[in-house]
């Protein structure tokens, strides 16, 4: 695994040197794949924030990582006489200003919900590729109706839809379609914002009232006392690979998909570098084999599902 991302509207956000180290000590550990979006900012309340970090962070090893980034689209943007693609190409210019680079690896939109239809979109995208400032394009949270219109206008190379443990709609067609289309699949969420770490328990309070993780559905009490068999077996393989639950859940879904490249998410040094670990946790066919039957005798609380 390659990849990182920082969670936004999870608790306090670092002061920007720590967030500009940890980023940095992330690619000295090898990781290459870099996730952010212009709405990424305290509360989601600005643009740009989170790029700009990016862009600071990155600026002198820009040509060896893969940057991503999204952007959200509205109708009413376009006004009268304007096209889509004026509108996508004002977005990727700012997010490109604020990511120090000419150029975006990979190019989301991050909700198809602003009534601009996804074929303007994907044709737009295409026509940004052939200028040379993007290098591929994506969705995010989307089923395989949308993805199968977007691709037959412009082939995509990623989706990024929430995926972990208890979050496995997408097994059942997106992943499927990606594979057989050759698109990657980035899981978000994928250690279930941290339930899966094993480090929330039924105790754990978010103190700001605007921390998202007061809404998490999976982080009610209720349901973190319901999923403890999930905890459970994760600190079980845990224990036995020498690894930690967060790394097992990452690791599972590393062995079981050869397209999925997940983006945790983590403001602290530390468990950044933990994550990243986790594409060093083997689990052999059989582990894996043991893991999945267990985990697929286990009831989900509080799945979110899919939503746009
Ligand atoms: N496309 C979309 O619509 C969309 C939506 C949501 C998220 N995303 C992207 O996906 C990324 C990841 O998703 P996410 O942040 O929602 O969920 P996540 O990665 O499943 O979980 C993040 C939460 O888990 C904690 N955590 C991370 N690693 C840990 C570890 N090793 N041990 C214990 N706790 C750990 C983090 O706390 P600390 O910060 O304290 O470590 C944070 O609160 C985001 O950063 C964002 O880039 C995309």
């Amino acid at each position: 695994m390659g990849c990182m991302a920082f969670s936004h509207g999870y608790g306090k956000i670092p002061p920007e040197k720590y967030s500009i180290e940890a980023i940095q000590n992330a690619y000295q550990h090898g990781c290459t794949f870099f996730d952010t979006a212009e709405v990424y900012s305290p509360n989601l309340a600005g643009i740009g924030h989170n790029e700009r970090i990016v862009g600071k962070a990155l600026r002198d090893v820009r040509e060896n990582v893969v940057l991503a980034t999204k952007l959200f689209l509205n109708r009413s943007e376009i006004g009268r006489g304007g096209s889509v693609y004026d509108a996508v190409r004002r977005h990727l210019e700012d997010s490109m200003e604020r990511l120090q680079t000419g150029m975006v690896d990979l190019y989301y939109l991050h909700r198809t919900s602003g009534g601009v239809s996804v074929e303007e979109v994907a044709e737009a995208m295409g026509q940004l590729i052939e200028d040379g400032l993007i290098r591929g394009w994506g969705l995010s949270q989307v089923d395989v109706d949308v993805i199968d219109r977007a691709q037959k206008v412009t082939p995509l190379t990623a989706i990024q839809n929430i995926y972990s443990m208890v979050e496995r709609d997408v097994e059942s067609g997106v992943i499927p379609y990606c594979l057989e289309n050759n698109i990657g699949m980035v899981p978000f969420s994928p250690i279930a914002s941290g339930l899966l770490s094993g480090k929330i328990t039924t105790e754990t309070k978010f103190e700001k009232n605007d921390d998202v993780r007061n809404w998490v559905p999976q982080l009610s009490k209720a349901n973190i006392a319901g999923n403890q068999p999930i905890i459970d077996l994760l600190k079980e393989y845990a224990d036995k690979k020498n690894a930690t639950s967060a790394q097992i859940s990452l690791a599972w879904m590393l062995h079981k998909y050869p397209n999925v490249v997940p983006i945790p998410g983590s403001k602290n040094k530390e468990r950044i570098i933990e994550n990243l670990d986790a594409s060093n946790v083997d689990l052999t066919d059989a582990e894996f084999t043991s893991l999945e039957s267990a985990l697929n005798k286990c009831k989900v609380y509080g799945h979110r599902g899919f939503s746009r």
